[in-house]
């Protein structure tokens, strides 16, 4: 049997209970048919609670888990207009050559307001242009996130289920990389 192609999906939010975990996840249940998906969630690097080694630690994961996967979904929230800390810091932690050099990239933006979270998503594309990455055309702005999700537990209200189609786009667009398409 062919094996699947490894993606990986970032989520980008320190926050407790944050919503772009969520959201990495509903987007890991979709998709998992379709690839081998992995979750790296971004509050495993805690800056303000870590000791550099700790730090040095998770940095080398994260570059080891990028260096590994075939594709890339940046999940980040929408914080005044653009996109997290948590997000700059890894990527910015990457090695040169980049990891995500030539590598699918598609981004999932979470925010409250209802225009969604278009300027998160516009400024990371540029970030991920700059890093050799290829931004695929289907990126998914969710707003008014708050209404989307299952505040009791790790998932998303069924409210959510007009997401899956946009997902599909994302799914469609790698697989057409992935096979030259
Ligand atoms: C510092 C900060 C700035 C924010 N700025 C925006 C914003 O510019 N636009 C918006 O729609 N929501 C904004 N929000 C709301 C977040 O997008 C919302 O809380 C979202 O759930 C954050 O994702 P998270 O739960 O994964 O951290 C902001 C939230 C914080 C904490």
């Amino acid at each position: 049997m062919k094996s699947l192609k490894k993606v990986l999906v970032v989520s980008g939010s320190s926050r407790a209970n944050n919503n772009s975990l969520k959201v990495s996840h509903h987007f890991a249940k979709y998709s998992s048919e379709i690839f081998d998906v992995q979750i790296f969630d971004g509050r495993m690097l805690n800056i303000f609670d870590q000791s550099r080694d700790e730090i040095e630690t998770v940095l080398a994961t994260f570059r080891k888990k990028m260096h590994q996967t075939d594709g890339i979904i940046l999940t980040t929230p929408e914080y005044n207009g653009s996109y997290s800390y948590l997000i700059k810091i890894l990527l910015d932690h990457l090695s040169y050559p980049c990891e995500m050099k030539a590598k699918p990239c598609s981004i999932l933006g979470v925010a409250t307001g209802k225009i969604g979270a278009i300027k998160a998503i516009e400024h990371l594309q540029s970030l991920c242009l700059s890093m050799g990455g290829i931004c695929m055309p289907d990126p998914v702005s969710i707003g008014e996130v708050h209404h989307l999700v299952d505040k009791t537990k790790m998932d998303m209200s069924e409210k959510a289920d007009y997401l899956k189609p946009l997902y599909g786009k994302i799914c469609e667009g790698f697989v057409d990389f992935f096979t030259g398409r």
